[in-house]
Protein backbone atom coordinates (compact mmCIF):
# COMPACT_ATOMS: atom_id res chain seq x y z
CA UNK A 1 0.00 0.00 0.00
CA UNK A 2 3.02 2.08 0.46
CA UNK A 3 5.10 3.73 -2.35
CA UNK A 4 8.87 3.17 -2.03
CA UNK A 5 9.57 6.76 -4.68
CA UNK A 6 7.57 8.53 -1.83
CA UNK A 7 9.65 6.91 1.21
CA UNK A 8 12.49 8.26 -1.39
CA UNK A 9 11.40 11.96 -1.48
CA UNK A 10 10.47 11.98 2.36
CA UNK A 11 14.31 10.93 2.88
CA UNK A 12 15.43 14.10 0.93
CA UNK A 13 13.89 16.51 2.83
CA UNK A 14 16.02 18.49 5.64
CA UNK A 15 14.73 18.99 9.38
CA UNK A 16 13.41 22.15 10.81
CA UNK A 17 11.07 22.41 13.81
CA UNK A 18 10.77 20.86 17.40
CA UNK A 19 8.29 19.54 19.10
CA UNK A 20 7.58 18.50 23.10
CA UNK A 21 5.30 16.46 24.64
CA UNK A 22 1.56 17.56 24.24
CA UNK A 23 -1.15 17.52 26.50
CA UNK A 24 -4.04 15.31 27.29
CA UNK A 25 -7.98 16.08 26.27
CA UNK A 26 -10.08 13.74 27.39
CA UNK A 27 -13.70 13.91 26.36
CA UNK A 28 -16.99 12.42 27.30
CA UNK A 29 -18.63 9.68 25.49
CA UNK A 30 -18.91 9.93 21.49
CA UNK A 31 -22.47 9.89 19.95
CA UNK A 32 -22.36 6.84 17.68
CA UNK A 33 -25.21 7.78 15.81
CA UNK A 34 -24.32 10.16 13.41
CA UNK A 35 -20.80 9.75 11.51
CA UNK A 36 -20.31 13.47 11.05
CA UNK A 37 -17.34 15.25 12.39
CA UNK A 38 -15.78 12.33 13.78
CA UNK A 39 -12.02 11.39 13.62
CA UNK A 40 -11.18 7.92 13.18
CA UNK A 41 -8.87 5.62 12.29
CA UNK A 42 -7.90 2.45 10.46
CA UNK A 43 -6.87 -0.74 12.91
CA UNK A 44 -5.83 -3.84 11.98
CA UNK A 45 -5.64 -5.71 15.19
CA UNK A 46 -3.71 -8.29 13.33
CA UNK A 47 -0.64 -9.22 15.39
CA UNK A 48 -0.34 -12.76 17.09
CA UNK A 49 2.22 -14.69 18.41
CA UNK A 50 4.49 -16.41 16.86
CA UNK A 51 3.18 -19.47 15.59
CA UNK A 52 -0.10 -18.62 15.81
CA UNK A 53 -0.58 -18.04 12.01
CA UNK A 54 0.37 -14.89 10.33
CA UNK A 55 2.16 -13.15 13.34
CA UNK A 56 2.38 -10.01 11.40
CA UNK A 57 5.71 -9.22 12.94
CA UNK A 58 7.99 -12.22 11.19
CA UNK A 59 7.83 -13.80 7.46
CA UNK A 60 8.74 -17.24 9.01
CA UNK A 61 5.48 -17.29 11.26
CA UNK A 62 7.23 -19.61 13.69
CA UNK A 63 10.20 -17.66 14.19
CA UNK A 64 10.51 -15.21 17.14
CA UNK A 65 11.88 -12.17 15.23
CA UNK A 66 15.35 -11.35 16.27
CA UNK A 67 18.94 -9.91 14.81
CA UNK A 68 19.65 -13.97 13.99
CA UNK A 69 16.49 -13.72 11.32
CA UNK A 70 17.56 -10.71 9.45
CA UNK A 71 14.94 -10.34 6.97
CA UNK A 72 12.66 -11.74 8.30
CA UNK A 73 11.43 -8.80 10.28
CA UNK A 74 8.42 -7.26 8.91
CA UNK A 75 8.21 -3.62 10.34
CA UNK A 76 10.91 -0.94 10.58
CA UNK A 77 9.51 1.36 13.52
CA UNK A 78 9.89 -0.86 16.80
CA UNK A 79 6.33 -0.36 19.19
CA UNK A 80 6.84 0.65 22.78
CA UNK A 81 5.02 -1.89 25.19
CA UNK A 82 5.64 -0.12 28.91
CA UNK A 83 1.66 0.75 28.66
CA UNK A 84 0.61 -3.40 28.30
CA UNK A 85 -0.16 -5.99 30.73
CA UNK A 86 2.48 -7.69 30.23
CA UNK A 87 0.32 -11.15 29.95
CA UNK A 88 -0.34 -9.48 26.03
CA UNK A 89 3.65 -9.42 25.29
CA UNK A 90 6.15 -12.00 24.02
CA UNK A 91 10.04 -11.81 23.77
CA UNK A 92 12.40 -11.23 21.03
CA UNK A 93 15.61 -11.91 20.27
CA UNK A 94 16.50 -8.28 19.67
CA UNK A 95 18.34 -6.29 22.58
CA UNK A 96 17.66 -2.74 23.83
CA UNK A 97 19.85 -0.31 24.89
CA UNK A 98 19.46 -1.02 28.52
CA UNK A 99 20.17 -4.97 27.99
CA UNK A 100 16.62 -6.49 28.22
CA UNK A 101 14.97 -8.39 25.84
CA UNK A 102 12.41 -5.95 23.27
CA UNK A 103 8.76 -6.96 23.58
CA UNK A 104 6.50 -7.34 20.79
CA UNK A 105 2.55 -7.82 21.45
CA UNK A 106 -0.30 -9.83 20.21
CA UNK A 107 -3.00 -7.25 18.85
CA UNK A 108 -6.34 -9.97 20.09
CA UNK A 109 -5.04 -9.82 23.91
CA UNK A 110 -7.80 -8.29 26.18
CA UNK A 111 -5.36 -5.68 27.42
CA UNK A 112 -4.05 -4.60 24.09
CA UNK A 113 -7.81 -3.87 23.03
CA UNK A 114 -8.45 -1.97 26.30
CA UNK A 115 -5.14 0.13 26.41
CA UNK A 116 -5.70 1.12 23.00
CA UNK A 117 -9.32 2.52 23.63
CA UNK A 118 -8.06 4.50 26.59
CA UNK A 119 -5.93 6.19 24.34
CA UNK A 120 -8.88 7.30 22.01
CA UNK A 121 -10.20 8.57 24.86
CA UNK A 122 -7.53 10.66 26.45
CA UNK A 123 -6.77 12.25 22.76
CA UNK A 124 -10.23 12.83 22.25
CA UNK A 125 -10.52 10.13 19.28
CA UNK A 126 -13.66 9.17 18.44
CA UNK A 127 -13.38 5.46 17.09
CA UNK A 128 -12.00 2.69 14.72
CA UNK A 129 -12.50 1.31 11.76
CA UNK A 130 -11.56 -2.27 12.50
CA UNK A 131 -9.99 -4.17 9.05
CA UNK A 132 -11.45 -7.03 7.99
CA UNK A 133 -9.69 -9.01 5.85
CA UNK A 134 -11.42 -11.54 3.33
CA UNK A 135 -8.63 -13.97 3.78
CA UNK A 136 -8.77 -13.73 7.51
CA UNK A 137 -12.91 -14.16 7.57
CA UNK A 138 -12.97 -16.96 8.90
CA UNK A 139 -10.19 -17.17 11.82
CA UNK A 140 -12.00 -17.00 15.05
CA UNK A 141 -9.17 -14.50 16.67
CA UNK A 142 -10.71 -11.97 14.09
CA UNK A 143 -14.58 -12.42 14.96
CA UNK A 144 -13.18 -12.87 18.94
CA UNK A 145 -11.33 -9.20 18.21
CA UNK A 146 -14.58 -8.02 17.05
CA UNK A 147 -16.06 -8.50 20.12
CA UNK A 148 -12.99 -7.57 22.47
CA UNK A 149 -13.36 -3.89 20.20
CA UNK A 150 -17.12 -3.57 21.61
CA UNK A 151 -16.63 -4.22 24.61
CA UNK A 152 -13.54 -1.67 25.00
CA UNK A 153 -15.82 0.90 22.78
CA UNK A 154 -18.18 0.64 25.29
CA UNK A 155 -16.31 1.16 28.71
CA UNK A 156 -14.38 4.30 26.77
CA UNK A 157 -17.04 5.63 25.07
CA UNK A 158 -15.88 5.25 21.61
CA UNK A 159 -16.90 3.92 17.91
CA UNK A 160 -16.46 1.39 15.93
CA UNK A 161 -17.55 0.06 12.49
CA UNK A 162 -16.15 -2.61 10.17
CA UNK A 163 -14.07 -2.01 7.52
CA UNK A 164 -14.02 -5.32 4.38
CA UNK A 165 -10.18 -4.93 3.10
CA UNK A 166 -11.36 -6.33 -0.21
CA UNK A 167 -7.53 -6.10 -1.59
CA UNK A 168 -7.43 -10.35 -2.01
CA UNK A 169 -10.61 -10.58 -3.77
CA UNK A 170 -9.59 -12.21 -7.00
CA UNK A 171 -12.53 -11.69 -9.64
CA UNK A 172 -10.62 -14.68 -11.33
CA UNK A 173 -11.37 -17.05 -8.17
CA UNK A 174 -14.62 -15.47 -7.18
CA UNK A 175 -16.24 -18.61 -5.58
CA UNK A 176 -18.14 -17.87 -2.76
CA UNK A 177 -16.88 -14.36 -2.15
CA UNK A 178 -20.64 -13.09 -2.22
CA UNK A 179 -22.28 -15.92 0.08
CA UNK A 180 -19.01 -15.16 2.17
CA UNK A 181 -19.79 -11.50 2.66
CA UNK A 182 -23.42 -12.22 2.68
CA UNK A 183 -23.03 -14.41 5.67
CA UNK A 184 -20.36 -12.31 7.42
CA UNK A 185 -22.77 -9.36 7.72
CA UNK A 186 -25.87 -11.30 8.94
CA UNK A 187 -24.06 -13.70 11.88
CA UNK A 188 -20.63 -11.60 12.90
CA UNK A 189 -21.70 -7.89 12.20
CA UNK A 190 -25.08 -7.57 12.37
CA UNK A 191 -24.68 -8.55 16.52
CA UNK A 192 -22.61 -6.05 16.84
CA UNK A 193 -25.07 -2.98 15.40
CA UNK A 194 -26.87 -2.97 18.70
CA UNK A 195 -23.72 -2.20 20.55
CA UNK A 196 -24.37 1.90 21.94
CA UNK A 197 -21.13 2.18 20.50
CA UNK A 198 -20.91 1.04 16.90
CA UNK A 199 -21.54 3.69 14.39
CA UNK A 200 -24.79 4.64 12.13
CA UNK A 201 -25.23 7.36 10.06
CA UNK A 202 -28.98 7.90 9.41
CA UNK A 203 -30.42 5.61 11.25
CA UNK A 204 -28.42 2.59 9.19
CA UNK A 205 -25.01 0.49 10.23
CA UNK A 206 -21.92 2.28 8.77
CA UNK A 207 -19.45 -0.50 7.01
CA UNK A 208 -16.94 0.53 4.45
CA UNK A 209 -15.78 -1.34 1.49
CA UNK A 210 -12.01 -1.04 0.82
CA UNK A 211 -10.76 -1.86 -2.77
CA UNK A 212 -12.70 -0.89 -5.78
CA UNK A 213 -9.97 0.12 -8.38
CA UNK A 214 -7.52 -0.41 -6.05
CA UNK A 215 -7.51 -4.49 -5.34
CA UNK A 216 -5.60 -5.21 -8.89
CA UNK A 217 -7.56 -8.52 -9.18
CA UNK A 218 -10.91 -7.51 -8.35
CA UNK A 219 -12.79 -6.07 -11.71
CA UNK A 220 -15.83 -4.23 -12.29
CA UNK A 221 -18.65 -6.82 -12.77
CA UNK A 222 -17.35 -8.43 -9.54
CA UNK A 223 -17.17 -5.32 -7.63
CA UNK A 224 -20.60 -4.10 -8.76
CA UNK A 225 -21.79 -7.61 -6.94
CA UNK A 226 -20.22 -6.75 -4.06
CA UNK A 227 -21.38 -3.64 -3.32
CA UNK A 228 -24.95 -4.57 -4.25
CA UNK A 229 -24.71 -7.55 -2.28
CA UNK A 230 -24.11 -5.52 0.97
CA UNK A 231 -25.70 -2.64 -0.35
CA UNK A 232 -28.82 -4.62 -0.27
CA UNK A 233 -28.10 -6.46 3.15
CA UNK A 234 -30.74 -6.45 6.03
CA UNK A 235 -29.97 -3.95 8.10
CA UNK A 236 -29.23 -1.68 5.18
CA UNK A 237 -25.73 -0.56 6.02
CA UNK A 238 -23.90 3.19 5.49
CA UNK A 239 -21.08 2.61 2.84
CA UNK A 240 -18.00 4.29 2.97
CA UNK A 241 -16.28 3.14 -0.37
CA UNK A 242 -12.62 2.84 -0.15
CA UNK A 243 -11.68 4.14 -3.70
CA UNK A 244 -8.28 4.27 -5.66
CA UNK A 245 -6.47 7.57 -5.21
CA UNK A 246 -7.26 8.95 -8.47
CA UNK A 247 -10.77 8.11 -8.54
CA UNK A 248 -12.29 10.92 -10.67
CA UNK A 249 -9.94 10.18 -13.50
CA UNK A 250 -12.36 6.40 -14.02
CA UNK A 251 -14.94 8.44 -15.11
CA UNK A 252 -13.60 8.48 -18.29
CA UNK A 253 -10.93 6.01 -17.85
CA UNK A 254 -12.90 3.11 -16.42
CA UNK A 255 -16.54 4.42 -15.87
CA UNK A 256 -17.27 0.80 -15.25
CA UNK A 257 -16.14 1.15 -11.88
CA UNK A 258 -16.48 5.29 -11.74
CA UNK A 259 -20.45 4.32 -11.68
CA UNK A 260 -20.16 1.75 -8.62
CA UNK A 261 -18.34 4.95 -6.90
CA UNK A 262 -21.35 7.08 -6.96
CA UNK A 263 -23.91 4.14 -5.56
CA UNK A 264 -21.91 4.36 -1.87
CA UNK A 265 -22.81 6.87 0.55
CA UNK A 266 -18.70 8.20 1.43
CA UNK A 267 -15.90 8.37 -1.07
CA UNK A 268 -12.62 7.73 0.29
CA UNK A 269 -9.47 7.67 -1.63
CA UNK A 270 -7.11 5.94 -0.65
CA UNK A 271 -3.84 8.42 -0.40
CA UNK A 272 -0.81 6.57 1.76
CA UNK A 273 2.26 6.75 -0.31
CA UNK A 274 0.59 9.12 -2.46
CA UNK A 275 2.58 12.18 -1.56
CA UNK A 276 5.81 13.43 0.30
CA UNK A 277 5.87 16.10 2.73
CA UNK A 278 7.43 18.62 -0.41
CA UNK A 279 4.64 17.35 -2.19
CA UNK A 280 1.59 17.54 -0.42
CA UNK A 281 0.28 21.49 -0.73
CA UNK A 282 0.33 20.85 -3.86
CA UNK A 283 -1.66 17.23 -3.79
CA UNK A 284 -4.04 19.05 -1.43
CA UNK A 285 -4.85 21.85 -3.67
CA UNK A 286 -5.02 20.12 -7.13
CA UNK A 287 -6.53 16.88 -5.52
CA UNK A 288 -8.35 16.70 -2.37
CA UNK A 289 -9.72 20.12 -2.84
CA UNK A 290 -11.23 19.12 -6.37
CA UNK A 291 -12.09 15.21 -4.67
CA UNK A 292 -14.11 16.82 -2.32
CA UNK A 293 -16.29 19.76 -5.00
CA UNK A 294 -16.99 16.55 -7.27
CA UNK A 295 -18.38 14.21 -4.47
CA UNK A 296 -20.62 17.77 -3.10
CA UNK A 297 -21.85 18.12 -6.97
CA UNK A 298 -23.06 14.75 -7.32
CA UNK A 299 -24.69 14.38 -3.69
CA UNK A 300 -21.96 12.02 -1.92
CA UNK A 301 -19.99 12.37 1.17
CA UNK A 302 -16.53 12.82 1.30
CA UNK A 303 -13.71 11.42 3.90
CA UNK A 304 -10.02 12.15 3.58
CA UNK A 305 -7.63 9.45 4.45
CA UNK A 306 -4.35 11.20 6.25
CA UNK A 307 -1.24 9.29 7.42
CA UNK A 308 1.59 10.32 9.77
CA UNK A 309 4.45 8.80 7.88
CA UNK A 310 5.47 5.59 6.55
CA UNK A 311 8.35 3.41 5.97
CA UNK A 312 8.21 -0.26 4.71
CA UNK A 313 11.70 -1.70 3.34
CA UNK A 314 11.59 -4.60 5.80
CA UNK A 315 8.34 -5.75 4.52
CA UNK A 316 9.98 -4.99 1.05
CA UNK A 317 13.05 -7.27 2.03
CA UNK A 318 15.32 -5.21 3.95
CA UNK A 319 18.34 -3.81 3.51
CA UNK A 320 19.42 -5.61 0.47
CA UNK A 321 16.14 -4.41 -1.50
CA UNK A 322 17.07 -0.97 -1.69
CA UNK A 323 14.03 0.69 -0.33
CA UNK A 324 14.89 3.15 2.36
CA UNK A 325 13.61 3.76 5.74
CA UNK A 326 10.82 7.31 5.70
CA UNK A 327 11.08 9.66 8.43
CA UNK A 328 8.27 11.49 10.03
CA UNK A 329 10.12 14.75 10.30
CA UNK A 330 9.42 15.95 13.71
CA UNK A 331 5.69 15.83 12.84
CA UNK A 332 5.39 18.40 10.05
CA UNK A 333 4.28 16.21 7.51
CA UNK A 334 1.04 15.14 9.74
CA UNK A 335 0.58 18.55 10.78
CA UNK A 336 0.45 19.83 7.12
CA UNK A 337 -2.11 17.28 6.10
CA UNK A 338 -4.39 17.80 9.68
CA UNK A 339 -4.07 21.61 9.20
CA UNK A 340 -5.56 21.16 5.54
CA UNK A 341 -7.46 17.94 5.16
CA UNK A 342 -9.06 18.22 8.27
CA UNK A 343 -9.39 22.08 9.62
CA UNK A 344 -9.27 23.63 6.26
CA UNK A 345 -11.49 21.50 4.47
CA UNK A 346 -13.87 20.38 7.09
CA UNK A 347 -14.63 17.25 5.94
CA UNK A 348 -17.66 14.65 6.50
CA UNK A 349 -15.65 12.33 8.48
CA UNK A 350 -11.98 11.88 8.61
CA UNK A 351 -9.69 8.83 8.05
CA UNK A 352 -6.51 8.50 10.10
CA UNK A 353 -4.20 5.72 8.60
CA UNK A 354 -3.59 3.49 10.94
CA UNK A 355 -3.67 3.08 14.35
CA UNK A 356 -1.57 0.19 14.66
CA UNK A 357 -0.28 -0.66 11.54
CA UNK A 358 3.73 -1.26 11.98
CA UNK A 359 4.41 -3.26 8.98
CA UNK A 360 4.17 0.44 6.90
CA UNK A 361 4.85 2.37 10.14
CA UNK A 362 2.18 4.26 9.77
CA UNK A 363 1.01 3.69 13.28
CA UNK A 364 -0.13 6.66 15.24
CA UNK A 365 0.58 4.93 18.34
CA UNK A 366 3.25 3.55 21.02
CA UNK A 367 7.09 3.96 19.31
CA UNK A 368 10.06 4.34 20.78
CA UNK A 369 12.79 6.67 19.70
CA UNK A 370 15.71 6.40 17.90
CA UNK A 371 17.90 6.08 21.07
CA UNK A 372 15.83 3.45 22.53
CA UNK A 373 15.28 1.07 19.46
CA UNK A 374 17.46 -2.08 19.46
CA UNK A 375 21.08 -1.06 18.35
CA UNK A 376 22.45 -3.03 15.72
CA UNK A 377 23.38 -5.61 14.58
CA UNK A 378 19.75 -4.97 13.45
CA UNK A 379 17.59 -4.35 10.42
CA UNK A 380 17.75 -0.15 11.08
CA UNK A 381 15.31 0.11 12.69
CA UNK A 382 13.85 3.93 12.69
CA UNK A 383 12.49 5.61 15.96
CA UNK A 384 10.73 8.94 16.44
CA UNK A 385 12.38 11.79 17.44
CA UNK A 386 14.25 11.51 19.84
CA UNK A 387 13.00 12.76 23.49
CA UNK A 388 9.47 12.32 22.21
CA UNK A 389 6.58 10.85 24.04
CA UNK A 390 5.47 7.37 22.50
CA UNK A 391 1.90 8.24 21.86
CA UNK A 392 2.84 11.62 20.29
CA UNK A 393 1.37 11.17 16.94
CA UNK A 394 -2.16 10.20 18.40
CA UNK A 395 -1.29 13.15 20.76
CA UNK A 396 -1.15 15.38 17.91
CA UNK A 397 -4.20 13.72 15.85
CA UNK A 398 -5.97 14.68 19.21
CA UNK A 399 -5.36 18.38 19.39
CA UNK A 400 -6.67 18.78 15.79
CA UNK A 401 -9.32 16.56 16.81
CA UNK A 402 -10.53 18.92 19.32
CA UNK A 403 -10.22 21.74 17.11
CA UNK A 404 -11.91 20.03 14.14
CA UNK A 405 -15.13 18.59 16.92
CA UNK A 406 -15.81 22.38 17.15
CA UNK A 407 -16.31 23.09 13.52
CA UNK A 408 -19.77 20.95 13.98
C1 LIG B 1 13.61 16.98 14.90
O1 LIG B 1 13.93 18.04 15.78
C2 LIG B 1 15.19 17.90 16.42
C3 LIG B 1 15.35 19.06 17.36
O2 LIG B 1 14.33 19.05 18.31
C4 LIG B 1 16.29 17.88 15.40
O3 LIG B 1 17.52 17.67 16.05
C5 LIG B 1 16.03 16.74 14.41
O4 LIG B 1 16.98 16.79 13.40
C6 LIG B 1 14.66 16.87 13.82
N1 LIG B 1 14.43 15.73 12.97
C7 LIG B 1 13.82 15.81 11.79
C8 LIG B 1 13.74 14.56 11.03
O5 LIG B 1 13.36 16.84 11.35
C1 LIG C 1 7.03 20.01 5.40
O1 LIG C 1 6.15 20.85 4.65
C2 LIG C 1 5.70 21.95 5.37
C3 LIG C 1 4.69 22.67 4.53
O2 LIG C 1 5.11 22.81 3.22
C4 LIG C 1 6.84 22.84 5.78
O3 LIG C 1 6.37 23.92 6.57
C5 LIG C 1 7.83 22.02 6.59
O4 LIG C 1 8.95 22.81 6.90
C6 LIG C 1 8.24 20.79 5.81
N1 LIG C 1 9.09 19.98 6.66
C7 LIG C 1 10.29 19.59 6.27
C8 LIG C 1 11.04 18.75 7.26
O5 LIG C 1 10.74 19.86 5.19
C1 LIG D 1 -26.80 11.97 18.59
O1 LIG D 1 -26.80 12.29 17.21
C2 LIG D 1 -28.08 12.11 16.63
C3 LIG D 1 -27.90 12.26 15.12
O2 LIG D 1 -27.26 13.47 14.80
C4 LIG D 1 -29.05 13.09 17.24
O3 LIG D 1 -30.33 12.92 16.67
C5 LIG D 1 -29.12 12.85 18.73
O4 LIG D 1 -29.92 13.82 19.32
C6 LIG D 1 -27.74 12.89 19.35
N1 LIG D 1 -27.84 12.46 20.74
C7 LIG D 1 -27.31 13.16 21.73
C8 LIG D 1 -27.45 12.58 23.08
O5 LIG D 1 -26.74 14.23 21.54
C1 LIG E 1 -5.00 -14.93 19.66
O1 LIG E 1 -5.30 -15.66 18.50
C2 LIG E 1 -4.59 -16.87 18.36
C3 LIG E 1 -4.99 -17.50 17.05
O2 LIG E 1 -4.63 -16.65 15.99
C4 LIG E 1 -4.90 -17.79 19.54
O3 LIG E 1 -4.12 -18.96 19.42
C5 LIG E 1 -4.58 -17.07 20.83
O4 LIG E 1 -4.94 -17.88 21.91
C6 LIG E 1 -5.31 -15.75 20.90
N1 LIG E 1 -4.89 -15.00 22.08
C7 LIG E 1 -5.75 -14.61 23.02
C8 LIG E 1 -5.16 -13.85 24.17
O5 LIG E 1 -6.94 -14.83 22.95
Amino acid sequence: MFSAAVIASLLSLSSLSTASPLERRQTGPINASSLEGKFLYGYQGFFRRPGQGNDHWAINYGEIPGPSTPGDVQFDTFPAVEQYPDECLFETRFILPDGSKAKLFESNCTGIIDTHFRWMSENSIDGILVQRFYNDINDQSFIQLLSQVRTAAEKWGRGFAVEYDLSQVSSDNFGSVISDLQNDYANVVAPLISSPAYLHHEGRPVIELWGFGIASNLRSPEAQQIFSALRNANPNPYVILGVQQAWRADKNDRPDFYNIYTQGDVIQPWTVGSYSNDSYDGFYSGTTVPDKQLTDSINLKYSPVIWPGGSDRNRQGGASSGVPFGNRWNGTFYTDQLDKAVIDLKPFFVFSAMFDEYPESTQAIATLDFSEVPPDPNPGFIGLDNGFDHNYYLQLAGRYAVRYHELF
